[in-house]
């Protein structure tokens, strides 16, 4: 039986848009059965809607009491009949009710290779731009299970992606996106394959 995967992003949504390719070219043994973002104007959200997905808008904006829209956010991934959460750029944390409820089986994608380049502020182009600074010759992807600590809990999968002499911070941001999109759904079938949701 074809599983569930719910997927919380804030941004443009391309990795959600290769999680839907991915299902609909049955390399994903899936269906992105919902989305959550926090961000009205994201693209992940017109994504799913163009998609028919079931599409919500979850934050404090629209919902100020935290413990409501932590409750609201659980009962959507329930009434979705959610197995897997897969984290695609999203920025806030996940509530603890969540974090019990899916125990082991909500996901995230880092743009670096874990356990460095990790942590409070390490998102989006600071990410790279850390690791320009630090003079590495590689980075990569890890995907990793949800833990109550920013990009903490159990590596799942890695893979490398080089660091060009001269790059610009663009540059290689531009490059590890395209082999995320790669890479989650090879990871994402393997995860659902091996049946590590159970
Ligand atoms: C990706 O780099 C992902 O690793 C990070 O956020 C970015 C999402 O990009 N966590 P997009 O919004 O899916 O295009």
């Amino acid at each position: 039986m074809k599983k569930n995967i719910a997927v919380f992003a804030s941004g443009n949504g391309s990795d959600l848009q290769a999680i839907i390719d991915g299902c609909k070219a049955g390399r994903i043994d899936a269906e992105v059965c919902v989305v959550v973002s926090n961000n009205s104007k994201s693209g992940a959200l017109a994504r799913a809607r163009d998609e028919g997905i079931p599409a919500f808008h979850m934050s404090a904006k629209r919902i100020p009491d935290a413990a409501e829209l932590e409750q609201e956010i659980l009962m959507i991934l329930l009434e979705h009949n959610t197995d897997v959460v897969f984290l695609a750029g999203y920025m806030k944390k996940i509530a603890d009710s969540v974090l019990q409820k899916y125990a082991d089986r909500i996901y995230n994608i880092h743009p670096a290779l874990l356990p460095k380049f990790g942590g409070q502020g390490m998102y989006g182009i600071n990410v790279h731009r850390a690791v320009i600074e630090a003079g590495e010759v590689q980075t990569g992807i890890t995907i990793h299970k949800v833990a109550p600590e920013y990009d903490t809990g159990e590596i799942v999968a890695q893979c490398t992606v080089p660091v060009l002499l001269d790059d610009t911070v663009e540059e290689l941001a531009a490059r590890v996106l395209a082999r995320e999109h790669t890479f989650l759904v090879e990871t994402l079938a393997k995860i659902l394959s091996q049946d590590m949701t159970q």
